[in-house]
């Protein structure tokens, strides 16, 4: 073999000619993560730093990030001109800095949607009047539970609205949620169809209810709708129906002071996503309850803690099979169901070196012992070897607080940075 000396290598006219460009930024570049001369960074601090202190998998969460996500919301439900309530859904993360450091700005409430995540939101601090919650198929002990700490409850059945009747003092509030009637936001999958299933009175049942709920001692003062997941910029027009019908009913019931637009504002998860922007959300909210004297209240999870997080995880094996790269890490669907669950994609970032380019494209295998856990397919995360850093991102949103100790796999370290 012969090895050409580099300095005797001619160089075309052209590239002596062309200067040194800056790569491109990566999508995720930007926010909280950037590239600095020891790998990745979050929140300006090298994610190997974490590491030597913390055990993997690891979820990394950036406090400024969530900030910057809490002040573009509420500049943007400024704009409607509206009061408004911003209720975080603790669904999403409830890792108890982030619900401390939320409840320290004084910006938020919270969303729950279960008595112990009631409990977790009195605990860290939230009182009852800034509970709200919305949830399903609810046994009559969830609804005492509910009354006895006073939470508001947005209720979407007959029965539960009978039921909670027997247990709430008269003159109780509540909210009544609709069905949104249309499947709205990111992909196709069933699993984030919020329409035509269990979820929501029908439209068709919504006044009957409300006459119900009224009839036995209750004033209806919310209306609700959750439209759907990762709500993107050409849901536009079928949102903006949803919205119509909700304003309509609430033109028919004087009682109603409130109209609760749920979640479902994201980022981001592949360069080519045009999530809606909370500005064009709210200027949607804006047009269609322009003419109505309500407070608007949302539900933001995955808008305000989803992109300020990151998984950070190790590479255990490294197998080349049929011609496939494959890279097993120290983390699978047991602590972070994005992919096997809900079919989203997770970007892979080779923390070490996040910018390096790979031979080969990896696909990354989860640690359960599942055909379903594959964390990533077809990434191009620098060239893998065993004892290397992978970063899953966005991770903040439904990762920890999603986990389950399925093959006893679920353990975990979480930081607030
Ligand atoms: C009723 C309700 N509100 C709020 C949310 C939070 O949604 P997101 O994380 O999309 O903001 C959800 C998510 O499932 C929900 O079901």
């Amino acid at each position: 073999m012969s090895v050409r000396h580099p300095l005797i290598v001619a160089a075309e006219p052209a590239e002596i000619a062309a200067k040194p460009q800056p790569p491109a930024p990566i999508w995720w570049q930007g926010g909280s993560l950037a590239c600095g001369p020891r790998g990745l960074t979050i929140g300006g601090a090298a994610v190997v730093d974490w590491v030597a202190q913390h055990q993997t998998p690891l979820y990394i969460y950036d406090r400024a990030r969530i900030d910057e996500h809490l002040h573009t919301l509420r500049t943007a439900l400024t704009q409607t001109g509206k009061q408004f309530s911003i209720y975080y859904a603790i669904k999403a993360n409830r890792f108890e800095p982030l619900l401390a450091h939320l409840r320290h700005t004084g910006l938020v409430g919270i969303d729950a949607c279960s008595p112990r995540e009631v409990q977790l939101a009195l605990d860290a601090g939230f009182t009852a009047d800034q509970i709200s919650v919305t949830a399903s198929a609810l046994a009559d002990r969830d609804l005492a539970a509910f009354v006895r700490h006073g939470a508001h409850c947005n209720l979407d059945s007959a029965d539960g609205v009978r039921r909670y009747a027997r247990l709430a003092p008269a003159g109780t509030a509540i909210g009544l949620r609709l069905d949104p009637e249309t499947q709205l936001g990111y992909g196709d999958a069933t699993k984030l169809n919020y329409s035509g299933g269990k979820l929501g009175l029908a439209v068709e049942d919504l006044m009957e209810v409300a006459q119900l709920a009224q009839s036995l001692g209750l004033v209806v003062d919310t209306l609700h709708l959750h439209l759907g997941w990762g709500i993107r910029s050409n849901d536009v027009d079928a949102m903006g129906q949803a919205l119509g019908q909700i304003a309509d009913f609430a033109r028919q019931l004087p009682t109603v002071t409130v109209l609760n637009v749920g979640g479902g504002l994201g980022g981001r998860l592949q360069p080519d996503d045009h999530p809606l922007p909370p500005a064009q959300w709210a200027a949607l909210l804006a047009a269609a309850f322009a003419d109505l004297p309500i407070t608007i209240a949302c539900e933001p999870g995955t808008l305000l803690v989803s992109h300020a997080g990151l998984l950070v995880t190790q590479v255990t094996s490294t197998f080349v099979k049929k011609g496939q790269h494959w890279a097993g890490v120290d983390a699978g669907l047991g602590v972070n169901v994005y992919a096997a669950h809900y079919a989203a994609p997770l970007s892979v970032i080779h923390v070490e070196r996040p910018l390096q380019g790979a031979v080969h494209r990896w696909h990354i295998a989860g640690h359960i012992n599942e055909a379903a856990d594959v964390m990533a397919r077809n990434v191009q995360a620098g060239d893998c070897q065993n004892g290397d850093l992978l970063a899953f991102f966005p991770a903040g949103a439904y990762g920890s607080s999603m986990a389950s100790d399925h093959c006893l796999r679920g353990q975990f370290s979480e930081l607030l940075v």
